[in-house]
């Protein structure tokens, strides 16, 4: 018996990368998965759009009635587009406010996101403020002017990623989660060997910017059981008191990247 027998996880993006890592190890702890992606999956359901938001809600309450212990929202694009500010962002912030009345019945509720190293990175400010005042018709029209110019393409990928953190922080603390007894994180991994970076690993703009931008100097790259590992025990009932914390696991690159200034 593990301290996940018995528990219902609902995962998101667990058809591939870190996302079927974690539903691996879970499921081999004993817990129940809830699998949800655009293929392969109990759930089938695209969640950059509307529809496949409310698929996603529908989908697992029809699955499991009677609640879900935790959600953990892994599904993502690495693209510099719109696509990547409607499933990075809002499709992330959709599952767990969609699947938040789900955790109810919990004995040990737990929430967690995956956001990314990349949410240190330069970002463009209007993209990242408009997305966190909910107005998706304005952050979609806005990273596709962003993604016309070269000179400002690259910054749509960290946008969604530090929003999503910022959301993090500001919901985690509120009435609706650690009120309700709700421990909410993000994780947010350094460059992790997945079918997404094997694709960027083709580009060589691409690699030539990891050694500013992601310094690794604690082994380089990981394999997606290491971020997998950290999401299970966020969402194990031993993790009972951390509240809106972005945990990097990244080769020490938010420390050489941001110093001794973040604590
Ligand atoms: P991956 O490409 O191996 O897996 C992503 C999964 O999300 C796929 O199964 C895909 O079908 C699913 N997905 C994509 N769009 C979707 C949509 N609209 N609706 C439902 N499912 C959708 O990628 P990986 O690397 O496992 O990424 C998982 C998360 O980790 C993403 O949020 C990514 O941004 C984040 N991340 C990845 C890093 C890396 O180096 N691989 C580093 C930091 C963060």
């Amino acid at each position: 018996m593990t301290e996940h027998a018995g528990r219902v996880y609902v995962i998101t993006g667990a058809a591939s990368g870190i996302g079927a890592a974690t539903a691996a190890i879970l499921a081999a702890s004993g817990a129940r998965i809830v699998s949800v992606d655009l293929r392969d999956a109990d759930v089938i359901a695209d969640l950059g759009t509307l529809d496949g938001r409310q698929a996603l809600s529908e989908g697992v309450t029809a699955l499991v009635p009677s609640g879900i212990d935790a959600v953990i929202a892994c599904a993502g694009v690495g693209s510099e587009d719109a696509v990547a500010v409607a499933v990075n962002y809002f499709g992330m912030v959709a599952t767990l406010e969609r699947l938040r009345p789900l955790l109810r019945p919990s004995l040990a509720p737990r929430a967690v996101g995956v956001a990314s190293m990349a949410a240190i990175h330069p970002v463009d400010d209007r993209l990242v403020s408009t997305m966190l005042d909910g107005d998706e018709p304005g952050a979609l029209s806005r990273a596709a002017r962003l993604a016309e110019d070269p000179g400002t393409a690259g910054l749509i990928y960290g946008s969604t990623k530090r929003a999503f953190a910022r959301w993090i922080r500001r919901s985690a603390p509120s009435q609706a989660w650690a009120a309700a007894g709700i421990a909410l994180n993000a994780i947010s991994p350094g460059i992790v060997l997945t079918p997404m970076v094997e694709g960027l690993m083709r580009d060589e703009r691409w690699r030539a910017s990891l050694a500013t931008g992601a310094p690794m100097p604690l082994k380089g790259m990981m394999p997606p059981e290491v971020p997998a590992h950290l999401l299970a025990w966020l969402v194990s009932p031993q993790n009972s008191h951390m509240c809106g914390q972005i945990v990097y696991v990244d080769s020490g690159a938010d420390a050489v990247l941001r110093g001794d200034a973040t604590w």
